[in-house]
C-alpha cells in the first residue's frame, strides 16, 4: 500500500517506538492519529507531525471507540493500524520470601499488551473492511508489536513473555481471518531498542545490554523499527508473518 494520503492509527504513539513510527508515517505522507493513555504526550507528538493526538486507553472499549471516532472524523477511517502501546514488567512467580506473585500483576500485563491490542484491532478493523478496496484488492494493514521475549523470555518475564507470545500466536489467525477483506496482519518482535525505558538505565548497563547483541553491537534505533513498520505497509506480500528485529540477539536466561 502506498502510505501517502492514507489515514493511520498509531497506539502508544506518545513515546519510543510508537512516536518514531508516527513520525515515519507522517514523513511518508500519512494522516496520523496518535493514540496514547498519555494524552499530553500524544498531543505534543501530533502537533510535531501535523496529526491528531487522542487520549486513549487501549484496554477500554469506550475509550477506543471514542478515539477511533475522533480519528475518523479528522482523517477518515484508517487503512493503517500500528499497535505499539504496551507495558513491561519483571517479577518472579515466587518472591525471595516465598510468597506467590500477585495474580493482578500478571493479569494487568496480559490485559494491556494482548487484550488491549486485540481490542483496538477488532474495533479498527470493523471500520477498515467497509472501505473500498484499493487497486490490488487491499483494504488495510495491521502491525502488532511483540518482543523477542515471546521466544526467549527471561527469568521473571512470565507475564510479559506470555502477553507477547499471545500476539505472535494471534498473527496468523488474524491474517487468515481478514484475508477475505484484503487486510494484512504482521507482527514485529523487537530486540533491545533505545527508547525512554532503556535510555534511563545507567550507561554501563546500556553498554552491557548492547554487548549481548551480535551485530550491530548497539541498542536498536526506534527509527529502524519505524522503517520496518512502514515497509510492511508498503510490501503487499508480507502477511501473517512475525519478524524479529534484533541484530541476531538471543536473550540469556537472566
Ligand atoms: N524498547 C524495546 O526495547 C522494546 C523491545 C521489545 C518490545 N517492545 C515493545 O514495543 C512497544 C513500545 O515500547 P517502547 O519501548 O516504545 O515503550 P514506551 O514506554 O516508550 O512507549 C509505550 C507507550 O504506550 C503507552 N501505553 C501504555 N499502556 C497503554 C494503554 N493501556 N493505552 C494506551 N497507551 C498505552 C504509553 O503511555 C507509552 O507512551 C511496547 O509494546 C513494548 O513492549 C519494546
Amino acid at each position: 500500500m502506498n502510505i501517502h494520503g492514507q489515514s493511520a492509527i498509531v497506539t502508544g504513539g506518545a513515546s519510543g517506538l510508537g512516536a518514531a513510527t508516527a513520525r515515519e508515517l507522517a514523513r511518508r505522507g500519512a494522516k496520523v492519529a496518535v493514540l496514547d493513555r498519555n494524552a499530553d504526550g500524544a498531543t505534543a507528538l501530533a502537533a510535531e507531525i501535523g496529526g491528531i493526538g487522542l487520549a486513549c486507553d487501549i484496554t477500554s472499549t469506550d475509550s477506543v471507540v471514542q478515539a477511533l471516532a475522533a480519528a475518523r472524523e479528522a482523517h477518515g477511517s484508517a487503512r493503517i493500524l500500528m499497535n505499539i502501546a504496551g507495558i513491561g514488567t519483571a517479577r518472579r512467580i515466587v518472591g525471595k520470601d516465598g510468597s506467590p506473585a500477585p495474580l493482578e500483576d500478571f493479569q494487568r500485563v496480559v490485559n494491556v499488551n494482548l487484550v488491549g491490542t486485540y481490542n483496538v484491532t477488532r474495533l479498527a478493523v470493523a471500520e477498515m473492511i467497509k472501505l473500498d478496496a484499493l487497486a490490488d484488492g487491499e483494504r488495510g494493514v495491521i502491525v502488532c508489536t511483540a518482543s523477542v521475549a515471546a521466544f526467549d523470555g527471561q527469568v521473571g518475564q512470565e507475564a510479559y513473555a506470555a502477553s507477547k507470545g499471545g500476539l505472535v500466536s494471534m498473527t496468523l489467525p488474524l491474517a487468515r481471518d481478514l484475508a477475505q477483506f484484503g487486510v494484512r496482519v504482521c507482527t514485529i518482535a523487537p530486540g533491545l531498542f533505545l527508547t525512554p525505558l532503556l535510555a534511563e538505565l545507567p550507561q554501563p548497563v546500556q553498554e552491557s545490554l548492547a554487548a549481548s547483541i551480535p551485530f550491530p553491537k548497539r541498542l536498536g534505533k526506534p527509527e529502524e523499527f519505524a522503517h520496518l513498520a512502514a515497509s510492511i505497509v508498503e510490501n503487499l506480500s508480507l502477511n501473517g508473518e512475525v519478524i524479529r528485529l534484533d541484530g541476531a540477539l538471543r536473550m540469556a536466561p537472566r
